[in-house]
């Protein structure tokens, strides 16, 4: 009772009680700011991540301008009903290079953050011109007009750059090769031995099936990556984080 009593003071001088809230917030703040300064990174690496080639990076460009995270989240959450539709929960380490990340908020369509190798090349660019035509009961809106519109990656060292000045660990080697790997990816004739020594696992062929490299190739060679970076048959999450 006695501490109740106390507590009126407080309560009833507003002045007090500004200057004892302001001391509250500033130990919890504290609290939870200071050991940012004590630790190099909060996100733990997971083996396997690597950057976007310059033509994956282009297609998530075009992902964002498109606004597919409108209808479309990028983030499985741990619990079990989504663990068993989208499949392993997915990691901070695999929106590490996301500028800005795909999270989302709103799902119209399924979760995208796995979607990477679920379906064929084929079965993206029919679903992508004409999503009725392989889901009869879609709401999605098609999106052929990308296997119309050419790109010949002018800015893609700028792009690449871009994301180096903001922590993605682009090296120089990576970004005097981007218009090479931009062009050698989508082009199953090119010699792409150096692309996969700097991107490795990097998928190289036509997606779009058709002469050159067009939206539509960049579209879904980011479509294919999305989650396939970390092989989660050998993935340990780490006991301290
Ligand atoms: C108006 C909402 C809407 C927008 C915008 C949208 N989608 Fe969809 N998407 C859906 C719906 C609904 C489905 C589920 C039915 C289907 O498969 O078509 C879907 C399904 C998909 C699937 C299949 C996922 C799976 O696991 O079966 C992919 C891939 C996809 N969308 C990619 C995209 C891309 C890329 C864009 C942007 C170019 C986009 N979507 C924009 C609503 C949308």
């Amino acid at each position: 009772m006695k501490i109740l009593e106390k507590h009126k003071i407080l309560e009833r001088n507003a002045t007090l009680l500004l200057v004892f809230s302001f001391l509250v917030v500033t130990v919890g703040g504290v609290v939870e700011i200071a050991p940012l300064f004590y630790i190099d990174n909060t996100i733990e690496d997971v083996e396997g991540m690597r950057p976007y080639t310059p033509l994956e990076l282009t297609g998530r460009d075009i992902y964002v301008r498109e606004g597919c995270y409108v209808c479309h989240s990028q983030m499985i959450r741990p619990m079990r009903d989504e663990v068993e539709r989208y499949g392993h929960y997915s990691l901070a380490a695999e929106s590490m290079y996301d500028h800005p990340f795909q999270w989302g908020s709103k799902r119209t369509g399924p979760d995208l953050a796995r979607v990477g190798g679920r379906y064929s090349d084929e079965w993206h660019l029919d679903h992508l011109r004409d999503p009725r035509s392989v889901v009869p009961e879609s709401i999605m809106p098609a999106y052929g007009f990308l296997e119309n519109r050419m790109i010949d990656g002018k800015h893609i060292v700028d792009r690449l750059e871009t994301d180096a000045m903001v922590g993605v660990p682009y090296s120089e080697d990576m970004i005097a090769a981007a218009r090479e790997d931009f062009l050698a990816q989508a082009d199953p004739d090119a010699d792409a031995s150096g692309m996969e020594e700097r991107y490795p696992g990097s998928q190289q062929r036509n997606f779009d099936r058709q002469p050159g490299v067009t939206e539509m190739d960049a579209l879904i060679a980011y479509l294919q990556v999305l989650g396939t970076m970390v092989d989660f048959s050998t993935f340990e999450p780490d006991p301290n984080r």
